[in-house]
């Protein structure tokens, strides 16, 4: 048994569940992703229909777009967009390894995680931006910004389906519930 003052030094602990744990996702993040999903949510079902509600989860998509891209310099060490560059570098490698089940041990997001996150906050900016410009006075009507908000929304939908079942994967493939993290912010400390 390793002695108890080492576990502590290295500060992994077998005493209470919480001290197997570590902080990942910060309160800001959580709170940031799922109101994230509702808004988006709310958005694909509201068109049209809903009208009024629709502008309004859909302006507060822009705001939560501005949050994070904030959160992405100030957040806690997860949030932080510093890791980004070398993670997508290393995503076609990861993803080409996915297949045989090589996951590899990411506290953060991992490769595959990274992209999908560069690829749902684009898609979100132009469904988002295009959705409010098709309601000003200089682009109401207009073909293209109309076509754009249609094709970047369909897009969104998509990568959430994507994004959920990997999350559901790859959560079954490194035995870790992945959704449980996000509402909690903690995952476990494990050696591989
Ligand atoms: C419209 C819906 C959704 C959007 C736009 C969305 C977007 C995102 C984004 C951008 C991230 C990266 C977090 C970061 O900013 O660093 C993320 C992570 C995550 N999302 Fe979602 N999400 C959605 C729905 C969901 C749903 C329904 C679930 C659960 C069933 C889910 C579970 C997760 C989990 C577990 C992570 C962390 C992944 C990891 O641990 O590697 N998301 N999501
Ligand atoms: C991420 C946020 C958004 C999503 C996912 C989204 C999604 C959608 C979808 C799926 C449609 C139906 C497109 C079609 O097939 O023709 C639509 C239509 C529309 N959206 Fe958005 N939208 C978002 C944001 C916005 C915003 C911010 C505005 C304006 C303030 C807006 C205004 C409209 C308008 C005017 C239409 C045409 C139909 C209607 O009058 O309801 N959207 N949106």
């Amino acid at each position: 048994m390793i002695d108890k003052a080492v576990q502590d030094a290295r500060g992994v602990s077998d005493r209470t569940p919480a001290d197997r744990t570590v902080a990942v996702w910060d309160l800001p993040l959580r709170i940031w992703h799922w109101a994230l999903a509702a808004c988006v949510l709310a958005a694909w079902f509201t068109p049209t229909v809903y009208d009024r509600l629709h502008r309004i989860v859909g302006y507060a998509v822009i705001g939560l777009l501005i949050f994070r891209l904030v959160w992405g310099i100030w957040g806690s060490r997860y949030s932080r967009f510093r890791m980004i560059g070398v993670r997508l570098r290393a995503a076609p490698l990861y993803l080409w390894n996915l297949r045989r089940g090589i996951t590899g041990r990411y506290i953060g997001l991992n490769p595959a995680g990274t992209l999908m996150l560069v690829a749902l906050l684009l898609s979100l900016a132009v469904s988002a931006i295009t959705g409010a410009l098709s309601v000003t006075v200089t682009f109401f009507g207009v073909w293209w910004i109309e076509d754009t908000h249609a094709y970047a929304s369909d897009a969104v939908i998509v990568l959430v389906v994507l994004h959920v079942a990997g999350v559901v994967g790859m959560g079954m493939l490194q035995r870790e519930n992945l959704i449980r993290a996000m509402i909690t912010g903690r995952k476990r400390i494990r050696r591989h």
